[in-house]
């Protein structure tokens, strides 16, 4: 199923943002956060089996919008893509990186930090961004200041939001959803505790955009 960018922004207030380790969490983990409500999933590319991981979820909970996180060039973002990847996300921007995601037939949400890379990414017809690390770049005043020059783009701010902080960014006009790791930490992960992880994530898909 192909799915928007619209789709990936608004289908749930928060994104988890996900590091698999072993094989076998992939599955129960992703089925908890949809069970919990959160339906879009960003499995970040940062261990061996994240390829696989994307694989096993996208046929195991089907119900589950599946997109590849820190995509940093165009190999790896041909890789996610043929694992099945729904949409991709990176923490930055580089030019081969932008030219390849634009013609990739997957939605991309790429990472942004200063009003210059904001604009760049306007000039390709980008408007959905995502702001990386948002805490340390600035945060919900960074936000604010974007918004007057830059109306037209809607963020995703990630990097330091959690359940205190997410429900200020998500009031904010050119916010559309928040990612973030707290509903799936490493901890709680290699505990196979996922009905915690169930009422985190409901907590979170209750948030108010
Ligand atoms: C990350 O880089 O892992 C994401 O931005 C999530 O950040 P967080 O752990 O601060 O939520």
């Amino acid at each position: 199923m192909t799915v928007s960018i619209n789709q990936v922004m608004t289908t749930s207030p928060v994104m988890p943002v996900m590091v698999i380790n072993h094989i076998e969490q992939a599955v129960p983990l992703a089925r908890a956060l949809v069970d919990g409500g959160l339906k879009v999933l960003e499995i970040t590319l940062r261990t061996p089996v994240a390829l696989e991981c994307i694989r096993r979820i996208k046929d195991e909970v089907p119900e589950a919008i599946v997109g590849a996180g820190t995509i940093i060039n165009t190999q790896t973002l041909h890789q996610a893509i043929d694992a099945g990847a729904q949409f991709i996300v990176s923490p930055g921007i580089t030019a081969s990186l932008l030219d390849a995601s634009l013609t990739c037939g997957v939605p991309i949400l790429p990472g942004v930090a200063t009003s210059s890379e904001v604009m760049r990414l306007l000039e390709k017809g980008i408007t959905a961004m995502k702001f990386f690390p948002a805490e340390a770049a600035g945060g919900i005043p960074m936000l604010k200041s974007f918004g007057g020059p830059l109306p037209q783009v809607t963020f995703c701010p990630t990097g330091g939001v959690n359940p205190k902080n997410a429900p200020d960014y998500l009031a904010l006009s050119n916010v559309a959803c928040v990612g973030g790791s707290w509903m799936a930490p490493a901890d709680l992960v290699d505990a196979g505790d996922w009905p915690e992880i169930s009422r985190r994530a409901a907590e979170a898909a209750a948030l108010k955009k």
